[in-house]
């Protein structure tokens, strides 16, 4: 997605050779109109396949799914982190660890938001290692409902979540995918 390409071009910030901050646009002050431009586009990847739902985890895969959710005309659910649950019946849980920043967090669903019959679309703002999305799907088999697809923002290519997740059988659509950062550019794949 070329916009979102120029975007992290001109504001996004190269803080090693693993880390990008895009803290002007997505992940503390949001830009709406990119948001709706980035839901749209998902949108239109996806075009043609059944979802009945987007599913992503809090707090910032939220704008981006609201704004696809508001192209497709369907319900946005949002995952919730929590350092540990209370394992009650009415709750899908899952544990995922976060490499990036080293600590484990449960992610937990209310049952009432997922039905079998629901054809889900994931979406979440990074794909580094891919726990957090190997997670959602995990949530979604829990419900014995279908993953349609992952759709990413920023991609890190040069880490394993996506070859983790392709290779599990799922379609990932990353609108904007990473091969590198050296001497404080990104490099796009
Ligand atoms: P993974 O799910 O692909 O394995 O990613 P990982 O655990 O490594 O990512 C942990 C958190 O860091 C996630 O946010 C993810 O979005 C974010 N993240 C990963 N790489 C980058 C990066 O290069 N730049 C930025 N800005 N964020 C990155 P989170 O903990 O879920 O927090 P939230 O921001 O969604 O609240
Ligand atoms: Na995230
Ligand atoms: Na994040």
């Amino acid at each position: 997605m070329e916009l979102l390409k120029k975007r992290i071009q001109s504001d996004g910030l190269v803080l090693n050779d693993s880390l990008l901050k895009v803290d002007s646009f997505l992940n503390q002050q949001i830009d709406p109109d990119l948001m709706l431009k980035i839901g749209e586009e998902f949108a239109h990847r996806f075009q043609g396949e059944q979802i009945t739902k987007i599913l992503t985890i809090e707090s910032s895969g939220i704008a981006v799914s609201v704004m696809a959710g508001l192209v497709l005309k369907i319900p946005v659910v949002f995952a919730r982190k929590k350092k540990s649950v209370t394992i009650t019946e009415d709750v899908y849980y899952t544990k995922v660890y976060s490499f990036t920043k080293q600590e484990s967090n449960d992610i937990i669903v209310s049952k009432q938001f997922l039905q079998k019959d629901d054809h889900v679309l994931i979406i979440d703002d990074f794909l580094a290692n891919g726990e957090a999305a190997a997670g959602l799907a995990e949530i979604v088999h829990q419900a014995n409902a279908k993953v349609t697809g992952i759709g990413i923002v920023i991609e890190k290519s040069f880490q394993p979540g996506a070859k983790k997740l392709m290779d599990a059988g799922y379609r990932v659509e990353s609108l904007a995918r990473i091969a590198s950062f050296s001497n404080g550019q990104v490099i796009f794949l």
